[in-house]
Order: C-alpha cells, then sequence, then structure tokens
C-alpha cells in the first residue's frame, strides 16, 4: 500500500487531497497546526489516516515531520500542501513575516527533511516530493510582493533540488504545481476570482500531475495559457497593470 504525507491538511486543497487517497486505499499521513481538524478528518478513514500536529514555522518541525514518517512505516510520496498569503499593499511586517516562515522557511524545511529522507533509504524504492506553489510566482505582483516572491523562491528551490537529485544519485522524483484560484479558505472572500476552479476540480489534476511525476504542472489548461501569455508581459508594461491578485 503507498504512503503518503500531506503537509497542510486540514483544510483546502490538502484536506482533499488526503481524503481522496485515503478513499483509495493508501496510507495518509496528514499534518498541520490545527489538531482538532486533522482528528475531524481521521475519523473518516481511521484505518488509512494517521495525524501529526506540526507547525512549520517551529523548530521542532523537522522532528515532527521524521516522527510522523516513522508513524506512517514510511513514505513515498510527500506534498507540501501548507502555505499562506495576503493582499498586504501597506507591506504589513507581520503578515510578512507569516508568509516567510510558512512559504519559505517552514517549505525548505520539510521538503529538505523529505530530501534527506529519501537519500538515506536509496534504492528502497523511488521518492516524490510535490509542492503546491502557484501561478504568482510569475513575476512580482505589487500587491502581493511577499506571497508572490515566496511561490518564485519555491520554484527555484524545487529546480534545484531537481537538479541536486540527479547530481547525487538521489531517486526522487520532484513535482512541483501552480494552480490558479481555487475556492478554498485561503482566498477568504465572496466574490469570485477570474477562472477560479472548485477544490474538487482542481484536487484530481493536482493529483494527477504528482502521479506522473510532471516536474512543473500548471493547473489548470486555461491557467497554462494564461501563465505562458503572462510571461510574455514585458516588465515596462507590467509595472502599470493594476493586478489584484
Ligand atoms: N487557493 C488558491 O487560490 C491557491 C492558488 C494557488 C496556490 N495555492 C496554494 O495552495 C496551498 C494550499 O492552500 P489552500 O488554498 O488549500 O489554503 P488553506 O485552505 O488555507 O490551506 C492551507 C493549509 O496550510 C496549513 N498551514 C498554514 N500554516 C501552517 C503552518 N505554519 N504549519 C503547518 N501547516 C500550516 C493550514 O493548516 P493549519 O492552519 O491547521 O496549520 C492548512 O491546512 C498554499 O500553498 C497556497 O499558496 C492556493
Amino acid at each position: 500500500m503507498k504512503k503518503i504525507i500531506i503537509v497542510g491538511a486540514s483544510s483546502g486543497i490538502g484536506m482533499r487531497i488526503a481524503t481522496d487517497f485515503a478513499r483509495l486505499g493508501w496510507r495518509v499521513g496528514i499534518a498541520a497546526r490545527r489538531g482538532d481538524r486533522l482528528k475531524e478528518i481521521q475519523d473518516l478513514y481511521s484505518e488509512n489516516i494517521v495525524t501529526k500536529v506540526i507547525d512549520v514555522t517551529a523548530d521542532d518541525a523537522v522532528e515532527s515531520f521524521n516522527n510522523l514518517i516513522e508513524t506512517l512505516g514510511g513514505m513515498d510520496y510527500l506534498l507540501y500542501a501548507a502555505g499562506c498569503g495576503w493582499q498586504n499593499p501597506e507591506l504589513d511586517p507581520a503578515l510578512d513575516r507569516r508568509t516567510l516562515m510558512t512559504n519559505v522557511v517552514g517549505f525548505t524545511r520539510i521538503v529538505n527533511a523529505a530530501y534527506a529522507y529519501y537519500k538515506a533509504t536509496a534504492n528502497d524504492s523511488r521518492g516524490h516530493i510535490a509542492a503546491i506553489t502557484s501561478v504568482a510566482g510569475t513575476k512580482g505582483i505589487g500587491v502581493s510582493a511577499t506571497y508572490s516572491a515566496s511561490k518564485r523562491y519555491q520554484w527555484t528551490y524545487l529546480q534545484a533540488l531537481d537538479q541536486l537529485a540527479h547530481i547525487q544519485g538521489v531517486d526522487v522524483a520532484i513535482t512541483d504545481i501552480r494552480p490558479g484560484f481555487v475556492d478554498t479558505p485561503m482566498l477568504k472572500s465572496s466574490k469570485t476570482y477570474p477562472l477560479e476552479m472548485s477544490i474538487a476540480y482542481a484536487a484530481p489534476r493536482i493529483e494527477c500531475a504528482m502521479l506522473r511525476e510532471r516536474r512543473v504542472a500548471v493547473v489548470d489548461a486555461r491557467w497554462a495559457v494564461v501563465s505562458a501569455l503572462w510571461k510574455l508581459i514585458p516588465d515596462a508594461l507590467w509595472r502599470r497593470l493594476a493586478v489584484s491578485l
């Protein structure tokens, strides 16, 4: 039976993917800060799900993550789905700090711990590290400077890790999954965003990208077109656009 750990599984995309794999009979380790939410999810598939309260911004995050791998009996897949971000035009340092601690420091910690696990268990079976980044990394977004920069960091980090795995002969697939807008608690809004996707629509596309070991996958095809065009916008024009993502 395959084993997957999802960090950031107490709500939104991570929660949906956790229940999808548990329903298929996978062993699923779920982690986030809200233990009560994790317990509710575990109760749905108590035989297949194990939980661990992990705050990726805390110093003991790696130790807790390694404990979860042990409790689960190994890890074939890591999905890093933890994340936060806000529009922050006033550049509030407290919001910036939370974003950086979760999307940069916590992300790096957990992804590195997964890489170290696969490196140490070489020759057992192929490892998989996938992270939900975002199309927001495509260009710096004025009202979400830290969030968009943190997502660009994740893109670059995963690319670097893929090269490092090749250099070091570590058998691990690295997947960078970049969704457009998904209707989750993160959006925290009653307004509808352009090309917004439901979780039910986005989750299978994210799962498919991970299982097919795509290096980079934009979710969905419409967002792939948007993101390709977005990259082509010259910087001189981009700075004049009042984009609010
Ligand atoms: N929704 C979108 O439109 C969209 C688009 C592109 C990319 N994404 C990305 O998708 C990922 C998932 O977001 P979502 O939309 O599903 O939002 P969400 O429902 O708010 O889920 C975020 C998850 O991250 C966990 N988390 C946050 N801070 C954490 C911390 N310090 N330690 C451990 N877990 C933490 C939360 O759990 P706790 O609060 O219980 O810790 C929650 O389970 C994020 O990386 C986000 O940037 C979202």
